[in-house]
């Protein structure tokens, strides 16, 4: 008796599975989840979190207004190449739709490439930009960012014109702007290009120049701060600090501050605190490369990629592949 009591209520228990899984996919609307996986190279880039940051506030804003949920799912690669390949991997295997990826190495995009375009899923490189023949190894590829040559030769313009009006000078009137520049990274496409079209700009204006010093800071405040307090420490008459973003900036302006010093410094990116150093006349100028509207610009497309609906007109894509995005010059005027 117990046991035909047992198979019976097995029965009814088989039955409610089978009814729930049929009705309750046919009974009620299920929302499409749309699944973004975002990899970025490491975890504490300010500049790359400000890009990151629009993206989910893009995503955020989106669910709000369509009440459609959005998955969006943020792994760093913590600077590895071969980590950033597994975590596409993984993403893939679950099922993502879009793949926004911060690459590590800029001359390295093949494996990711391949291994999306094997899932037929879209992939956005983002900040990092990958060499052009990776970008064209498939048709659904794309890179969003600032052009290099761009936001270097605006730095240098912003040099020229505050040497012009006086709100940099030859301090020891030789006739020479002595100046250090510090780089952001090796081998990445911003620091190679920004570093050689700043100074191009001012050669360009007639102003004559001398490199002093110059060293890799890797974009890190603590870096900048630590170079810089070495360049100073040596006693070298710089008149003038390039660099090659605001981070390693501000961190030049660190160690100004501890020697009790003042050299103009102009740097890259705006940042929330660059954009506040320049307002409070610390950092001389920065080149806005408008994180926000880049998160927002890589939202909107990994939206339309994602729903299989066509590219915005607003995002005027170049050669199939690119989103460029438009930067500002700020100075604290
Ligand atoms: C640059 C930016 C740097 C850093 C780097 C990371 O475009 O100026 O601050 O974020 O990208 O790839």
């Amino acid at each position: 008796m117990k046991k035909k009591w047992g198979i019976v209520c097995l029965i009814c228990l088989a039955l409610a599975v089978l009814w729930g899984a049929f009705f309750g996919k046919q009974g009620q609307v299920e929302q499409p989840n749309i699944k973004i996986g975002v990899i970025t190279y490491k975890s504490n880039d300010t500049f790359v979190e400000s890009i990151v940051t629009a993206m989910e506030q893009s995503a955020r804003q989106w669910e709000q207004e369509t009440g459609i949920y959005i998955t969006m799912d943020i792994s760093s690669a913590q600077e590895s190449q071969r980590t950033q390949n597994s975590q596409v991997e993984r993403y893939l295997s679950l099922g993502y739709d879009v793949l926004c990826v911060n690459l590590v190495d800029r001359t390295d995009a093949s494996t990711v490439v391949d291994l999306a375009a094997g899932a037929q899923v879209p992939v956005i490189f983002f900040n990092r930009e990958p060499v052009q023949e990776d970008l064209m190894r498939a048709d659904d590829v794309y890179y969003v960012g600032t052009r290099a040559e761009e936001t270097g030769r605006a730095q240098g313009e912003l040099a020229v014109e505050a040497f012009l009006d006086g709100r940099m000078v030859d301090k020891n009137q030789d006739g020479v702007l002595q100046y250090v520049m510090l780089e952001g990274e090796m081998g990445h496409q911003d620091a190679i290009i920004r570093t050689e079209e700043s100074v191009q700009v001012l050669k360009e204006s007639g102003i004559a120049t001398q490199l002093l010093a110059s060293a890799v800071g890797n974009w890190e405040r603590s870096q900048g701060a630590a170079l810089m307090e070495q360049w100073l420490n040596q006693g070298l008459p710089i008149e003038l600090v390039l660099s090659n973003n605001d981070d390693m900036a501000l961190g030049a302006l660190d160690a100004l501050q501890k020697a009790e010093m003042t050299v103009p410094v102009i740097g890259i990116d705006g940042t929330e605190e660059g954009k506040e150093a320049v307002q409070n006349g610390t950092l001389l100028a920065t080149v806005d490369c408008n994180g926000q509207a880049q998160g927002e610009a890589i939202f909107s497309l990994a939206m339309a990629l994602a729903q299989e609906e066509a590219v915005p007109a607003q995002l005027e894509i170049e050669g199939d592949h690119y989103l460029w995005i438009p930067i500002d010059k700020m100075t604290g005027e």
